[in-house]
């Protein structure tokens, strides 16, 4: 289990919010449905479904203890009547029949094995329901993943690497469709979607990587994590200096997933 720092996320997560708010504009939501949010983080997209369902309800589930106390602690039920939180993995879902949608944005490429997720997710949803997930895809963040894979392997940080496993599983179209049939939906739409992310300058940079590219930080020791951060940092931004606006581009790609249980 990786430790989220709750708060910094909550500050440093403008391009998840923007594409929350990009996934969320295309679920053509009527105002009554009741959605499911996984991986819910800070719970600023979940506040945002469940304003545009005055009449239904929304659930945020995530796995981070952090996460949903800064979320509980950010949305009060007794001002968001329509907005719960709950600390849930998404590998357990344990509702039935209970939602018409399942949303989920920025979050599983954190899981290896979507078999599970799916099949909790088609219980958990009512009949007709519906899917629309965003992760990171086959190819995401492959600039800096480069980077950062290179310097792990050099000996000043080798050993703090051993039997490292990278925490993303960045999946493409056919092994998804593969799992939605086999899990019983309905395929609307697999997608990967090329995205241009842009951090503020390099402080911008830092503070993405710091909040989201945590467990591989988390492996060196806390005298040690700036030293690693500038050689990233350097590196990306020699081969991919910021813009004439003091923005760094980050090749994204994104899987979008729309599906139904009839
Ligand atoms: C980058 S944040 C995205 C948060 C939010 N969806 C957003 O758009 O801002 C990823 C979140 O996924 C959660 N997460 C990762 N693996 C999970 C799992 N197996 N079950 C539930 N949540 C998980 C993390 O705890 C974290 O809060």
């Amino acid at each position: 289990m990786h430790k989220w720092d709750a708060r910094d996320y909550r500050q440093s997560s403008g391009a998840q919010l923007k594409w929350g708010r990009e996934l969320i504009a295309k679920l053509g939501l009527q105002g009554v449905e009741h959605v499911l949010d996984i991986g819910c983080g800070d719970g600023k997209v979940t506040a945002e479904i469940a304003a545009s369902v005055p009449g239904g309800y929304v659930t945020g589930i995530d796995s981070s203890t952090e996460m949903i106390a800064t979320a509980r602690e950010t949305f009060p039920p007794d001002k968001y009547r329509n907005l719960r939180f709950m600390v849930m993995d998404a590998l357990e879902l344990n509702f039935e029949a209970k939602f018409d949608v399942a949303f989920s944005n920025a979050v599983l490429h954190w899981v290896e094995d979507h078999r599970p997720v799916l099949s909790g997710v088609h219980r958990c949803l009512r009949s007709p329901g519906k899917i629309l997930f965003q992760m990171g895809g086959k190819g995401n963040a492959t600039a800096i993943m480069n980077i950062i894979l290179a310097l792990l392997v050099q000996p000043g940080w080798r050993d703090y690497f051993i039997d490292f496993e990278s925490p993303y599983h960045f999946y493409g179209i056919e092994e998804y469709g593969k799992w939605l049939k086999e899990t019983g939906f309905i395929t609307h739409r697999i997608e990967l979607v090329p995205k241009d992310m842009t951090q503020p300058g390099r402080e911008g940079l830092a503070s993405w990587l710091r909040t989201t590219w945590h467990p591989f930080f988390n492996r060196i020791e806390p005298a040690r994590q700036q030293e690693f951060m500038d050689q990233v940092l350097d590196a990306y931004l020699k081969e991919y200096p910021a813009d004439a606006a003091g923005l760094v581009h980050m090749d994204m790609v994104r899987l979008e997933v729309e599906a139904e249980k009839t």
